[in-house]
């Protein structure tokens, strides 16, 4: 009677675990056979009503049941972990033959390069490096600046207007105003950044260039001073060969003027197409602050002078890396760029 029930649990059980197909499923088995309240130990219960020779015989088939289910359970349970990871490594499969994905690193601007370059150059001597907003005051563009009404700099023609009284800088002299209004004496800053003119775009024109300002006021400050800082900023930008010459000019707010001219990069002063065949390349305006400007500013002219410029970023990196057509520089045409 025990025997044929062992023998049937044996039977059912062996033939639900070759059934089965998840890992819940034949935990469950193992309980309901095997655990404390399973049907082996329920009949192992019974054992005490059997005679004294019955009872080590059955005892004896009952831990065969139970060792052989045991053994099907744990061969069950290794198939079922080798059918998951075999399921696995076929869907998460890598094809290491396939190219790979080109992540391409960008390269710094050309006019990046050249303006922190500049910086570190004004920077070594002394100069703090200030910023200023591009939507401004004719005040601060033109009025203090002495570039009165009707000057032909004001014309709307050279000129995007917002309104009366405020328009997109279109230079970068306005920060000279600005920070003479905030600091006092010693001033030594410059300020890179956008103006803007309506010109049509060409090889040497755009609507939005850069320029960078520089201002220096102090007690004693002369022409001297501006052309030993503007010789040692060209020979620390292209070495020490290159030649400064200083033409007269008139702007406004400087008296005596000059724009300064380099030495072509390119032919060292002998004239080649880079150049024009002139030799010279325009590089900035400058000159010796007006006392006029000074004064509106709040600063005493019998007590400070001072001199300031304003360099062309553009024309600066035009010469330095021999590119031909500015439009270049704008057209994010990774060709070029990466050039750099
Ligand atoms: N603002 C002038 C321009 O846009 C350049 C310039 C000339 C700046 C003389 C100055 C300066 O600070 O003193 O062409």
């Amino acid at each position: 009677m025990m025997k044929e029930q062992l023998q049937k649990i044996k039977e059912q059980a062996s033939a639900e675990i070759a059934s089965l197909t998840d890992a819940k499923a034949l935990d469950d088995l193992r309980v309901k056979f095997l655990g404390k309240k399973g049907e082996l130990t329920a009949i192992l219960k019974q054992m005490g009503q059997l005679s004294a020779e019955e009872r080590p015989v059955m005892g004896q088939l009952a831990n065969d049941v139970r060792a052989s289910l045991e053994a099907a359970i744990n061969e069950k349970s290794a198939a079922l972990k080798a059918a998951i990871t075999e399921q696995r490594l076929k869907t998460e499969a890598v094809d290491v033959t396939m190219p790979g994905k080109i992540r391409r690193v960008g390269t710094r601007h050309p006019l990046n390069i050249v303006l922190e370059d500049l910086k570190s150059i004004f920077r070594g001597m002394g100069y703090t490096v200030v910023d200023g907003p591009e939507v401004e005051e004719t005040k601060y563009v033109f009025d203090m600046l002495l570039t009165d009404e009707g000057h032909p700099a004001r014309e709307p023609s050279d000129t995007f207007y917002i309104t009366d009284k405020t328009l997109l800088r279109t230079q970068t002299s306005s920060v000279q105003i600005r920070t003479m209004l905030k600091e006092k004496p010693p001033i030594a800053i410059i300020s890179p950044g956008r103006v803007y003119r309506p010109d049509a775009v060409d090889g040497t024109h755009s609507p939005i260039f850069h320029q960078c300002e520089g201002l220096v006021v102090d007690k004693n400050i002369t022409f001297g001073d501006l052309k030993g800082t503007l010789e040692n900023f060209a020979k620390s930008l292209y070495g020490n060969d290159v030649k400064l010459r200083f033409r007269p000019h008139h702007f406004p707010y400087t008296e005596p003027s000059a724009e300064v001219d380099l030495s072509c990069f390119k032919c060292g002063g002998k004239g080649c197409p880079l150049c024009k065949g002139e030799g010279w390349i325009e590089m900035l305006g400058s000159g010796v602050v007006r006392p006029e400007v000074l004064q509106n500013c709040g600063i005493d002219p019998n007590e400070y002078s001072g001199f300031a410029f304003g360099i062309g970023i553009e024309r600066v990196a035009m010469m330095r890396y021999n590119i031909d057509d500015m439009r270049l520089l704008y057209e994010n045409d990774s060709r070029f760029l990466t050039q750099f």
